[in-house]
């Protein structure tokens, strides 16, 4: 995540949608194709862009949906930008160190940077240069671009059509995160990393909301598309970010570089930060001693939180797994390997239990005092977990706003002291730990009782 964006993220939990706190799964298809593999004629941004259609400069008051998303998505999203941004100096520079042509007529660019789907299903209106535009995430549109505007259409026939079903955040998930961490088909290897790509990480939740979200869910959203609170999205997506980082380690293609397993599965900070300053520290969790690259535990640990408010038994057991994934890193790369594919096999249940657990008060009560109690406990004493903590707290503090058990005041006063503590994961290769852990706990100081 770049530097900054912890901060704007305190600005958009205020603006962003409320959510409500029950769950009832309306749409579910199993597993469709993400846009870039399906099979629909991509029309391009332009087709979505009429003023009574998607273009509207306001939000229409009497619509559905608000009209305006091109215009949010243009001014606001970087998405749109994301094919300009290949034609930058970063760019250059990595495609130099690769030894490409040039980044904007490069596949392993352009793959996530547009939607760049084959010749053969662009349509004559289809535009590489807009970037991720609204197919990049909701699908070709070629079969559903007539019947979704007429009176009789549903989301659920929408979708049958070919619409992806962004509303579900198992399939968000899979969605965002096939380019925000990587899928069979498009990955950020270490090496492009190290020719210059920034670090990703990724929460659903909080990128649903700083994207910025161009839909409110209402009344009138939850009875076309289903009830999904954003703590339910957040645990969804923290469980789909393992599988798909289980998915690429147990890939042979993905899963290692030469003689050395692939950087990007570890912790950047295990080998990226200064050599002054000394900040090793044992955790729990992890039980490996000093001088050994760590495996990137953050969505391990945050899913962890949520397995120990809903099944104590289970929760011990992925604990276990999680120390044997560890340890088998140290013994060698088969053996890493049989830990990952014995873990991966659990992590589908992962998902669909999260995805039809009902969290409310109670769970968002246990998920705040879980993602604290691992402050307190050494848990963050590596950057990714605590950067993924501090987008855990900004869900849950939304989740509290929306529930009602927090008013305006005192959603003001958490938001002000998470900011503090995303201040402390600005500089991320200086990253200081106990400094994190102090500004968490003047954040405990503005929880009430509830
Ligand atoms: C697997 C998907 C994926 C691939 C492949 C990929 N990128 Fe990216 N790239 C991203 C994502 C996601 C971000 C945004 C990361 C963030 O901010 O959290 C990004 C960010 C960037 C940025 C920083 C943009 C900014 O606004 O500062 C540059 C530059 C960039 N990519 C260039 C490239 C180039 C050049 C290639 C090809 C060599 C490439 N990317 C390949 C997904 C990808
Ligand atoms: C980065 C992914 C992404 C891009 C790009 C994107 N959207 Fe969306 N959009 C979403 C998500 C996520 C939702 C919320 C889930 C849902 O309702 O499907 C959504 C919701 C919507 C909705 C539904 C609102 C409602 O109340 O039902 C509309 C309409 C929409 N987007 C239009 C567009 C248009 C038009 C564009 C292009 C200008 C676009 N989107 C680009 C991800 C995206
Ligand atoms: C086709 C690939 C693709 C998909 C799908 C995608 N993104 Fe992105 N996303 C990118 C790229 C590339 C960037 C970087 C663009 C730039 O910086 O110009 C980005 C940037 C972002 C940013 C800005 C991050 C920052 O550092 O400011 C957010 C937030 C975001 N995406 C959220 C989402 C969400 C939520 C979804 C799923 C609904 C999603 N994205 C789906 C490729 C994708
Ligand atoms: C196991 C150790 C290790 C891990 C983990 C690791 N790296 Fe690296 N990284 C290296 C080495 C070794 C180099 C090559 C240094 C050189 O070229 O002199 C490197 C180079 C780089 C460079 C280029 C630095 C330069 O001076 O040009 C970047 C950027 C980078 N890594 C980013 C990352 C990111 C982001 C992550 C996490 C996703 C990461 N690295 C994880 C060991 C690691």
């Amino acid at each position: 995540m770049t530097a900054g964006l912890l901060r704007r993220l305190t600005i958009a939990t205020a603006a962003v949608a409320a959510y409500a706190a029950v769950a009832s799964p309306a749409v579910r298809s199993a597993d469709p194709a993400v846009p870039f593999a399906d099979k629909d004629v991509h029309m391009g941004v332009a087709t979505c862009a009429g003023s009574t259609c998607h273009g509207a400069v306001e939000a229409w008051p009497n619509s559905n949906i608000l009209q305006n998303e091109y215009i949010t998505w243009t001014r606001q999203d970087k998405h749109a930008k994301a094919y300009q941004v290949l034609l930058g100096q970063r760019s250059q520079r990595i495609a130099k160190n690769l030894g490409l042509e040039a980044a904007h007529k490069a596949d392993i660019c352009l793959d996530c940077h547009a939607d760049n789907v084959p010749q053969a299903r662009r349509h004559p209106t289809f535009q590489l240069s807009d970037g991720v535009g609204c197919e990049g995430c909701h699908g070709g549109a070629g079969r559903w671009i007539g019947t979704h505007i007429s009176a009789n259409a549903t989301h659920q026939r929408n979708v049958e059509n070919g619409l992806y079903p962004n509303a579900n955040p198992v399939n968000r998930a899979r969605l965002c995160l096939s380019c925000h961490f990587g899928d069979a088909t498009r990955f950020v290897t270490h090496r492009i990393m190290g020719a210059g790509h920034p670090r990703m990480s990724f929460e659903l939740d909080t990128f649903t909301a700083i994207q910025p979200a161009h839909h409110k869910v209402d009344a009138d959203y939850r009875r076309r598309k289903g009830t999904w609170s954003g703590v339910q999205t957040w645990a969804v997506g923290q469980a789909m970010a393992i599988s798909m980082m289980l998915d690429a380690m147990t890939d042979p293609k993905r899963g290692r570089d030469g003689a050395f397993p692939e950087f990007v599965f570890f912790d950047c900070y295990s080998c990226h930060r200064t050599m002054s300053g000394l900040k090793w520290a044992p955790r729990a969790s992890v039980g490996l001693g000093p001088g050994i690259p760590r495996i990137n535990d953050s969505n391990l640990l945050m899913v962890r939180i949520v397995l120990e408010h809903i099944d104590g038994g289970l929760a011990k057991t992925f604990a276990g797994n999680v120390l044997a994934l560890h340890k088998a890193s140290t013994e060698g790369h088969e053996a890493m390997i049989e830990r990952a594919r014995a873990l991966r096999k659990t992590t589908d249940d992962l998902v669909r239990r999260f995805a039809q657990h009902t969290f409310g008060k109670d769970d968002v009560r246990a998920l705040l005092n879980g993602v604290l109690a691992f402050g307190m406990s050494g848990e963050y004493v590596d950057y990714p977990g605590a950067e993924q903590a501090a987008m855990a707290l900004s869900s849950i503090i939304n989740a509290l706003r929306d529930i009602g058990v927090i008013d305006k005041k005192q959603f003001d006063a958490m938001n002000a002291a998470l900011e503090k503590c995303n201040a402390t994961l600005d500089k991320d290769e200086e990253y200081k730990p106990q400094a994190f852990v102090q500004a968490l706990s003047a954040f405990k100081a503005t929880v009430p009782q509830f």
